[in-house]
């Protein structure tokens, strides 16, 4: 799968997940057997939130990350939930109850809020999804204050371990169908991991975070090496 330009991928992903919001939570429960849940839980943790802290979930889609922080730390003062795809939001806000997300329109290459505003900023599965990932990681240091942390929850490029070749079996031979089974949208779970093989490995992304101004960057790996958490301090 391949884009001609950045727009053309800004355009495909925005309205992939359009089409397949109403099963996304459903399928990422199924396709990593519930353990996303606890990969939201450990980035939620390690942003460090103070109590009366704010708190920006970039491209939040259905809130997972947002609704783990208030989970974590209930009195924050402030948690922005922000995407450019509307009906992921929706989901969203429709599962929230009482939670008081602030849900924001958004493109995370242009986040409509001042410098220096969040002691914490995260983005789960977003990142191979952008068309320009050093200017995203600059946008997010620029949202956040200084001392605040920077997060990058995401599935790199697998490695080239035995574990590594059988997760791209999984990857590009179950996922698809399983996608296909649950949400109609066998497409969506194509591009899935075709967009980790095309995107950075994670010694690379933290080479980026740094060159970006973020300090003290650090990454996980978890599930065998095939999902990373980054962390870095503006
Ligand atoms: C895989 S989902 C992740 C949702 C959520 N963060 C989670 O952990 O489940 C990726 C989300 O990124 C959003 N997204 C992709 N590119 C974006 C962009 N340029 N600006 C804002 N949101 C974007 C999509 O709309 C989608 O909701």
């Amino acid at each position: 799968m391949t884009f001609n330009s950045a727009s053309e991928k800004r355009q495909y992903v925005n309205a992939m997940f359009a089409r397949i919001a109403h099963r996304y939570d459903l399928m990422n429960r199924v396709m990593t057997g519930g353990q996303d849940v606890r990969w939201r839980r450990l980035m939620v943790r390690k942003a460090a939130l103070p109590p009366g802290g704010r708190f920006l979930d970039v491209a939040t889609g259905t809130g997972d990350v947002a609704f783990e922080a208030l989970r974590q730390q209930p009195d924050l003062a402030l948690v922005v939930g922000a995407d450019f795809t509307l009906p992921m939001m929706y989901v969203g806000q429709m599962r929230a109850a009482a939670r008081p997300v602030r849900w924001t329109g958004a493109d995370t290459l242009c986040l409509p809020f001042p410098d220096d505003t969040f002691d914490a900023v995260a983005s789960g599965f977003l990142m191979r999804n952008v068309t320009d990932v050093a200017a995203a990681l600059a946008e997010q240091r620029r949202v956040t204050r200084p001392g605040g942390r920077v997060l990058v929850l995401d599935v790199p490029r697998p490695p080239d371990t035995p574990w590594g070749r059988l997760f791209r079996f999984y990857f590009h031979q179950i996922v698809p169908r399983l996608g296909g089974l649950i949400s109609g949208q066998p497409d969506a779970y194509t591009y899935l991991p075709h967009s980790a093989d095309t995107f950075l490995r994670p010694n690379e992304l933290a080479a980026m975070m740094e060159s970006v101004g973020l300090r003290h960057v650090r990454y996980q790996m978890l599930m065998l090496g095939t999902v990373a958490l980054h962390v870095g301090v503006k």
